[in-house]
Order: C-alpha cells, then sequence, then structure tokens
C-alpha cells in the first residue's frame, strides 16, 4: 500500500489594511528626505498607519474574519490561533487570546510567537508540526504588526521603511499539497544590528528610557542589509536546490518584503523573472510579520497560483532570524 505523508495546507487566507496612507511625500514632511530616495534605495512608495486605538489584535481579529468570511469557517472549528507579532496590544494577555475572544472561537488555544520579519515563516512551521503530528486539524498562523508604534518619527533612517498590516492562513491537513520543506535559522551575533532596548525585562519602562527613546527600533541598515542579501538568498537557493527546483520549477516566490533590491537578489539567485516574484512593498512597505501573509493573501485573492504551483518563501529578519520554506500550493481559486 501507498504511504502518504500528512502535510499541513494553506486552504484560506485574510489580510487587514489600515486605511491611513501615508505617501513618501508625507514622510517628506516629517524627515529630511524624498520621494525619489526612498524609491531608488528601497522601492517603497507608501505604508499605512493605524488610527489612534487601532493596534495589532484589531487588525489580527479583522484580516481572520476576513479569512473566514471567504472560506465560509466556522470559529467553533479552529484548534488554534498562532499570532506572530513584535508589537503585540500589551505585554499580557498575549494577542492571541485577545483574537480568541473576539473571533468567538470558543475551541481554540493559541500563543504569540516573537521572531520579528521571521516570525510569520516560524509560525506556520509551528502551526505545520500540529497539523503533521495529527494533533490538530485547523489552525489559524497571523502575522500582525503595529510598526507605527515603536518607530520614531524623526528617525529618517528607520520611519520610512515600516508600515502597519495583519495577514492570516489557515493550515489544515492534506495527502498531496502544502508545506515540503523549510530550512530555519536563528543568530543572535546580529541582534545588536536591529533592536528595540527599552520596555522590556532588562530596561523596563521608566522615565529615563522614554527620554532616550529607548521604546523606537533602532538599526545599523548597512549591516543588516548585507546579510540579508547574502543570507536569504542562499537559504532560498538551498531549499530550492535539495528539492530539485530550477528557475522554471518555481511558479511564485513569495519573499519578506524589506527592501526591493534585497528581493532582486535573491531572486537572482533563484533564477527567476520578474512575473515569479511576489511584490508589494511599494504599496505596503515592511509589516514585519505581516509582510508574508498579506503577499500570501493578495496572490490567492488574484488566483495567481494552481493547485500544484510550487512556491518558495523567505524571510530575513531581526535576531538574525531567516528561513525559506517550499510548498505545493493547495488553495482552491477564490477560497
Ligand atoms: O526587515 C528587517 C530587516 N531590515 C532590512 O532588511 C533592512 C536592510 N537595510 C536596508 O534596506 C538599507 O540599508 C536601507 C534602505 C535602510 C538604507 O539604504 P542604503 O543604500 O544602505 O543607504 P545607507 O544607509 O548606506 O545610507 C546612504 C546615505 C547616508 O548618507 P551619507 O552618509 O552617504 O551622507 C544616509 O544618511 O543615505 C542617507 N539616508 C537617507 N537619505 C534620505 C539614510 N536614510 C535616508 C533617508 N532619506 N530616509
Amino acid at each position: 500500500m501507498k504511504q502518504t505523508q500528512l502535510k499541513a495546507n494553506i486552504t484560506a487566507t485574510g489580510k487587514y489594511l489600515p486605511k491611513e496612507v501615508l505617501t513618501n511625500h508625507d514622510m517628506a514632511k516629517l524627515v529630511e528626505t524624498s520621494d525619489e530616495w526612498i524609491q531608488t534605495r528601497t522601492g517603497i512608495r507608501e505604508r499605512r498607519k493605524v488610527q489612534k486605538g487601532e493596534a495589532t489584535v484589531d487588525m489580527s481579529t479583522n484580516a481572520v474574519l476576513d479569512l473566514m468570511e471567504r472560506y465560509d469557517l466556522d470559529a467553533k472549528e479552529i484548534d488554534v490561533i498562532i499570532v506572530a507579532t513584535v508589537t503585540p496590544d500589551m505585554i499580557l494577555p498575549c494577542s492571541a487570546a485577545l483574537v480568541q475572544k473576539n473571533i468567538n472561537a470558543v475551541n481554540a488555544w493559541g500563543y504569540d510567537l516573537s521572531a520579528a520579519c521571521s516570525g510569520f515563516l516560524f509560525g506556520l512551521e509551528s502551526g505545520a508540526a500540529l497539523i503533521v503530528s495529527g494533533r490538530c486539524e485547523k489552525v489559524i498562523v497571523i502575522g500582525a504588526d503595529t510598526m507605527s508604534s515603536i518607530l520614531n518619527y524623526e528617525d529618517r533612517n528607520t520611519c520610512i521603511l515600516f508600515g502597519d498590516g495583519a495577514g492570516a492562513v489557515l493550515l489544515e491537513p492534506s495527502e498531496e499539497f502544502g508545506i515540503i520543506d523549510s530550512e530555519l535559522r536563528i543568530d543572535g551575533t546580529g541582534g545588536e544590528f536591529l533592536k528595540v532596548i527599552g520596555g522590556g525585562s532588562l530596561n523596563p519602562a521608566s522615565h529615563e528610557t522614554v527620554t532616550n527613546k529607548l521604546h523606537y527600533v533602532r538599526q545599523d541598515g548597512k549591516t543588516v542589509y548585507k546579510f540579508a542579501v547574502r543570507g536569504m538568498a542562499d537559504i532560498s537557493y538551498e531549499v530550492a536546490e535539495r528539492n530539485n527546483l530550477k528557475g522554471d520549477d518555481i511558479s511564485l516566490f513569495i519573499p519578506h518584503q524589506a527592501n526591493k533590491r534585497i528581493i532582486d537578489a535573491a531572486a537572482k539567485r533563484l533564477g527567476l523573472k520578474e512575473s515569479q516574484v511576489m511584490i508589494n512593498i511599494d504599496t505596503y512597505a515592511n509589516t514585519t510579520s505581516a509582510t508574508i501573509p498579506i503577499c500570501i493573501a493578495e496572490v490567492s485573492e488574484k488566483n495567481r497560483l494552481n493547485i500544484g504551483d510550487n512556491v518558495i518563501i523567505s524571510t530575513f529578519g531581526a535576531g538574525f532570524s531567516w528561513g525559506a520554506m517550499y510548498l505545493k500550493w493547495g488553495m482552491q481559486a477564490n477560497a
């Protein structure tokens, strides 16, 4: 008898972007920069920003509601909710609990996962393990970040790069489609190059931490860029090669959206044409944990993939943390 190995398959997607748009011209009113500089160095044209009172849990909830509506999913069926984020509404309770309450997922458990830009990919891997082990049948993985809550809008090195948003996917078991392979890494020697120092247990919030602006993102962009270009390209290539995927075999490459030039380098390494690469950094900038699920949601909304297509997802971010995943697309069109 033929042995089939269970896979975790993405069967539904949803997304939420706040309404307010901040263009590069808007950013140029806040810091010394220009539309031309931002576009040529990063590929970004505009980004979204939450309204006062709106945050990660609201965006996550809206992304899951969008998914539930598209897929006709009953919240009672959800087993687990994983929220990848570095900007939870509060230190506790976890965002997953508040999303569970908002959508009335009465049979679910869940947790938050913090791995910066790699959070969603690590969340997919974790959710997939629950599916493949047979312990769960419906796992929601959300990537959501309210980057505007930790950005210093006086620092041109960082504030132009990020935006707010959320995306969600549903993982279900499948014998044919879903996640085939992945390679994930973390290396804390890169920790100093991209960090938020204040507000954690080492430097709890105090007048001093606020005065010294320790609650904002700090980045040595040049160093992170150097590692990201190599890291994302190498790991994507490694996963493609060991699955015997040449450029033409890959229907779509879905990379983390931090910088168009980093994406281009990875795509070149994989031997891909522009039409094989998912890009939306121009409209949303870097939404940290949310870039990949928002991309996946847009791919499915536009029916950009067919059942059985080969997809490579990859990421690089703070930690350093990075990784790539190979999956066979198994989502019905217009689900
Ligand atoms: O998702 C998390 C992982 N993060 C990343 O992957 C980000 C990686 N880093 C990058 O994407 C790029 O390094 C940046 C987009 C952040 C910067 O681009 P760059 O080509 O590396 O520029 P740079 O840092 O070398 O700066 C070049 C110049 C500097 O001026 P000088 O020293 O040459 O006079 C900067 O001060 O550009 C200046 N600059 C700006 N100018 C206008 C820096 N930020 C800006 C700005 N507008 N916003």
